[in-house]
């Protein structure tokens, strides 16, 4: 039985509660391990939620015990031995298991009451010389079992499962032999009942241990670090143990992006944040601004936000070309001193830029700063000034047909002059035409924006009804989920 079980509970059973489980906290996969900071990711499942994972694991535990291959059962009693074997479920009364939130010992309470299984299979005995062997039909009526699950976090972040307490009970075993001269066995059943009972009743508790055992192996092994894209990885670890109270539990993750090559901190910390629980959603998810903006710092700080453009990126149909001849329109000098030479321009971000998270809309805050070079007739770049744009977007962020989607549009934009190696210019022609030319870029990525990001789906996890809000200094999903078995 423990073998069964083993099998039972780590193979299969586990891994197909944890694929529900593990959904729970890789839902996000959007996105060190230092204690005390606040997480910038926050994720509680509800009870509708619970309530879900326990009916799709009740199904798969249902499949699981029906298919299950029992082993060979062997032992003695008053002098007897004997051997089951064959055995099979020919009957499963399995009611739906329930599971709670249990804040006193900070986990799930499972309980599982009137399960009553019928099990067909063979049977050998033997007192000294003689052999006997024939059929049985065992009957377990009421069985009752009673699990405390522990959620907790390791040093590392991981989450943490134990068994915290486990009691069963059977009411009876009812249990017929044929074949043979079992006439001759008969009087022994009433003893064989309750020694089977009380065999079954104690492997019980070891089974559901050797499950969450295997559900905390399963754990330790998962990555708490996600990689993301080439540029940057995803920390995932609980900044605490997970907090239970009567209709939720809730997970607090670092939610850190961090760029791969440099592993740098960002300069700013993550600010505590309360998340709104809905209970009329499984999930709900919060993610700061901090996490949002720890990705922006990972591209800033990897070197990922400058580009240099020359003249034949500038789309054909536009009238300014990145020549002095044109340039000189917005700065004359650049005619007397450059004639007719092609120009570059460096453009970087001066700094992370920042979003912020207000009710309702996102604000994104861009200082760059744009280098410009005349392109010599042989090739040597030479500086002749420097720019600063500022600009700030404003956005909001809608959930449709499980796509995010997001819509911008330009709150302010200034240009300014910061160095200059050819004397002064005035900047307001210049920077009006930069700002026809921002406001066009608006226009392409408002239409990229309107196709949409899927939402994360892991392969046994499908994300429904899922809803988006803007709050001050986080943004909070609400979703339902449907589970698929990954087999
Ligand atoms: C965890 O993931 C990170 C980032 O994807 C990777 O660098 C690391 O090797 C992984 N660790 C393990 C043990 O898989
Ligand atoms: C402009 O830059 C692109 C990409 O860096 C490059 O392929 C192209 O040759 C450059 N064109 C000129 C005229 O320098
Ligand atoms: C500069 O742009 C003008 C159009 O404004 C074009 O007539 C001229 O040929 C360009 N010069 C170079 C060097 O590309
Ligand atoms: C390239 O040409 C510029 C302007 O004619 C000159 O000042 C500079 O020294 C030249 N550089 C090289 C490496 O020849
Ligand atoms: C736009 O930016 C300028 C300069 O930073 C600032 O003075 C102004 O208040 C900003 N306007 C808005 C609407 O944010």
């Amino acid at each position: 039985m423990r073998r069964a079980c083993r099998r039972a509970g780590d193979a299969r059973l586990s891994v197909k509660m944890l694929s529900a489980i593990s959904f729970v906290l890789w839902s996000l996969a959007l996105v060190s391990c230092v204690r005390g900071e606040n997480p910038a990711v926050q994720l509680a499942l509800t009870d509708k939620g619970l309530q879900t994972v326990r009916h799709f694991a009740a199904g798969v535990i249902q499949d699981t015990l029906s298919e299950l291959e029992l082993p060979e059962v062997s032992g003695h009693i008053m002098g007897v031995h004997y051997f089951l074997s064959g055995m099979k479920v020919t009957k499963l009364d399995f009611p739906e298991p329930e599971v709670h939130f249990c804040p006193l010992s900070s986990g799930l309470k499972l309980s599982v009451i009137g399960l009553s299984v019928a099990l067909t299979g063979d049977w050998r005995t033997h007192v000294g010389f003689i052999y006997d062997q024939g059929t049985f039909n065992l009957a377990v009526f009421d069985l009752s079992l009673n699990s405390v699950l522990g959620l907790d976090m390791d040093s590392s972040g991981r989450l943490s499962v134990s068994s915290v307490s486990c009691y069963t009970d059977i009411q009876s075993v009812d249990m017929h032999f044929y074949g043979g001269a079992s006439w001759v066995f008969q009087w022994l059943v009433t003893f064989f009942q309750d020694h089977i009972r009380d065999r079954i009743q104690n492997k019980i508790c070891p089974c559901v241990d050797s499950a969450i055992e295997g559900l905390e192996r399963y754990l330790q092994a998962l990555n708490v670090s996600v990689d993301v894209n080439s540029v940057m990885d995803l920390d995932l670890p609980l900044t605490d143990p997970p907090t239970v109270d009567s209709d939720s539990v809730n997970f607090g993750l670092k939610g850190e992006f961090y760029c791969r090559e440099c592993h740098k901190d960002p300069p700013f910390v993550a600010p505590s944040f309360f998340l709104p629980v809905h209970s009329d959603y499984m999930l709900s998810v919060g993610v700061s601004e901090y996490s949002v903006n720890s990705a922006s710092f990972a591209y800033y700080i990897s070197g990922h936000l400058q580009a240099l453009v020359n003249d034949s990126m500038i789309p054909p149909y536009c009238p300014i070309r990145l020549n002095t001849t044109s340039m000189g329109r917005f700065i004359p000098q650049l005619v007397q001193l450059f004639p007719d030479l092609l120009m570059v321009l460096q453009v970087y971000a001066r700094q992370t830029p920042m979003f912020s998270f207000e009710s309702g809309f996102v604000k994104l805050d861009l200082n760059s700063a744009v280098k410009a070079f005349v392109v010599q007739a042989n090739k040597t770049l030479t500086p002749i000034f420097k720019l600063h744009v500022d600009s700030a977007l404003r956005g909001k962020m809608w959930v449709d047909s499980e796509k995010v989607k997001s819509s911008v549009k330009m709150d302010n934009f200034t240009l300014s002059l910061a160095s200059t190696e050819i004397g002064p210019f005035q900047t307001d022609k210049l920077e009006s035409i930069a700002k026809v030319g921002a406001g066009k870029a608006v226009d392409m990525l408002n239409k990229y924006l309107a196709k949409g990001f899927d939402l994360p789906q892991t392969r046994c996890a499908q994300l429904l009804n899922s809803v988006l809000s803007v709050e001050e200094g986080f943004i909070v999903f609400y979703s339902d989920a449907k589970f698929q078995s990954p087999f």
